[in-house]
């Protein structure tokens, strides 16, 4: 079966979230699990830098705004990938500085739209080898809204080949005005509320909901919330009435990159079942206290350290956060380590708190692989307190490096995380620690629940070691993913 999975992002060749882990893992695991696949990505400036060679395997015409763009289709070589990666280089549109959506100043590119239709439209000529390459596809699997209208341009292709297109966080729905509907010639017919229009402009995720075969999520929860008005963002009644086609499949994390037995940003390997593994974290943590400016002293403190990382963005809770941190710094010795960029009032108040208690709240303000490897090794316990999470990937890390985490009852979070108590730690399933209330509290709460547990020594073992047991590799949503496309094959 060939497939072409296509994406904005793909680590480690640029990435802003979890959607660039997921366009590097899942399709390994399917050409593992035996299909031929493809990745295509738009050549950004930024990519290409990091590419060690590549060669040239076709040109196309793609419509533009105010002109038709020619694409350079490129084939990455380089060793370090085991899947072909494509790319579609249109420099007028790809080659600048900045992440993928936006400049360096932090604002969406004004030409987004054109820059993802025309991405789109040569993904789908991509598809039905319309370059030449020789290799064509049965099933096209798209991902967000950046690469929404494939589905649509697919549907007007006579080859009927099969349009899988995963939501990976429904916030971000690609909306767009009618007049840039109109100047990026898009077939009139599409502007109705059966096609893409949504609420007087258009959307390029309800464009990828309604054209392709089959709709998945990043987690069974989420496909469900996604379908209420509280989760749905407008789309619920769409996700509704197209529930027959739309399946939550939970991600997996890619175990060779995060594994703590060989992890090369760690000073300690441990792994599951292993007799020292709490010691050998407090060696990680010692070490991950230095890396933030802690002196000796504060690095043998034997005090719990809290950590969080992510996008400081509402979605991830930073509010909660913000307003449990200086409780906790009162009413316990917890310690915390915010690794994480975004939005910047609230990069402004973790700095403050930062600044008002510098032995106990370590903040880097930035990206860091690997500093994020050091965090989930090194810390006590695990923070994601996320108002809403479609899958979300650190949890998982978490529980692969024994560090139990902290989560709010929502999307994947609460497919990957039970609560622990005595007994789910006993009986083998607890593994972390989840509240179910929006609120500052019920994470207090759950925070002071976990300290309490980390004092019984034994009992927080096992924990760390049901944490560690749990199986999040890929290989089970990649024969999910296979299932899918096999059932709509021509
Ligand atoms: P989302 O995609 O919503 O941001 P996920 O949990 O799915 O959330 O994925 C986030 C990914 O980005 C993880 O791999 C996480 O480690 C990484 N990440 C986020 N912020 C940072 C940061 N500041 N430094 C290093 N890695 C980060
Ligand atoms: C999105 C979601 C996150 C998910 C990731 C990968 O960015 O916010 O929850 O893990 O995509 O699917």
């Amino acid at each position: 079966m060939k497939v072409l999975f296509t994406a904005s992002e793909m680590y480690p060749l640029i990435k802003t979230g979890g959607l660039a882990d997921v366009a590097y893992s899942l399709p390994r695991a399917l050409a593992q699990a035996g299909a031929d696949v493809k990745i295509v990505l738009p050549a950004y400036h930024e990519l290409l830098k990091k590419v060690e060679s590549f060669r040239i395997i076709g040109w196309l015409q793609i419509e533009g705004v105010s002109q038709a763009h020619k694409a350079r289709i490129i084939e990455v070589q380089d060793s370090g990938y085991d899947v072909p990666i494509w790319l579609v280089d249109i420099p007028q549109l790809f080659c600048r500085p900045g992440n993928p959506y936006s400049s360096p100043e932090g604002y969406d590119w004004p030409d987004n739209a054109e820059r993802y239709a025309s991405f789109s439209r040569a993904v789908a000529a991509l598809a039905i080898d319309a370059a030449g390459t020789g290799w064509a596809a049965d099933v096209v699997h798209s991902n967000d809204w950046q690469t929404g209208l494939v589905p649509a341009f697919l549907s007007q292709e006579k080859r009927a080949l099969t349009k899988i297109f995963t939501i990976h966080n429904l916030a971000y729905g690609g909306h767009y005005s009618h007049e840039e509907f109109n100047q990026l010639k898009l077939p009139w017919e599409w502007w109705s509320h059966e096609a893409m229009e949504f609420y007087n402009g258009f959307s390029m995720l309800k464009a990828g909901i309604v054209f392709s075969d089959h709709v998945t999520t990043v987690s069974p929860t989420y496909a469900r919330e996604i379908c209420t008005p509280e989760y749905g963002y407008g789309f619920e009644g769409l996700l509704r009435s197209r529930q027959h086609k739309l399946t939550g499949i939970l991600n997996g994390i890619d175990t060779d990159d995060w594994d703590p037995s060989s992890d090369p940003h760690i000073p300690v390997h441990y792994s599951a079942g292993q007799k020292d593994v709490v010691a050998s974290k407090r060696k990680n943590r010692q070490a991950l206290l230095k890396a933030l400016g802690a002196n000796s002293r504060q690095q043998r403190n034997a005090a719990p350290v809290l950590g969080f990382i992510g996008r400081l963005v509402e979605q991830k809770g930073i509010d909660l956060l913000l307003h449990a941190i200086p409780r906790l710094l009162k009413e316990t010795n917890a310690r915390f380590v915010v690794l994480g960029s975004g939005q910047s009032d609230y990069e402004q108040r973790l700095a403050a708190l930062a600044e008002q208690s510098p032995d106990r709240v370590y903040l880097h303000i930035g990206y860091s692989e690997a500093l994020a490897h050091l965090v989930e090794a090194g810390a006590d316990l695990f923070l994601m307190p996320s108002r809403f999470e479609p899958c979300g990937l650190n949890q998982m890390y978490s529980l692969r490096y024994g560090t139990p985490p902290v989560v709010h009852q929502t999307g994947g979070l609460a497919d990957t995380v039970s609560h622990a108590t005595e007994q789910t730690i006993l009986e083998g399933s607890g593994n972390g620690f989840v509240f179910e209330d929006q609120h500052p509290d019920a994470l207090v709460n759950a925070i002071v629940e976990a300290l309490a547990l980390r004092s019984r020594q034994k009992l927080w073992k096992q924990l760390v070691n049901n944490a560690m047991q749990e199986e999040n590799d890929w290989s089970g949503s990649a024969r999910q993913y296979l299932e899918l496309y096999k059932q709509y094959q021509p």
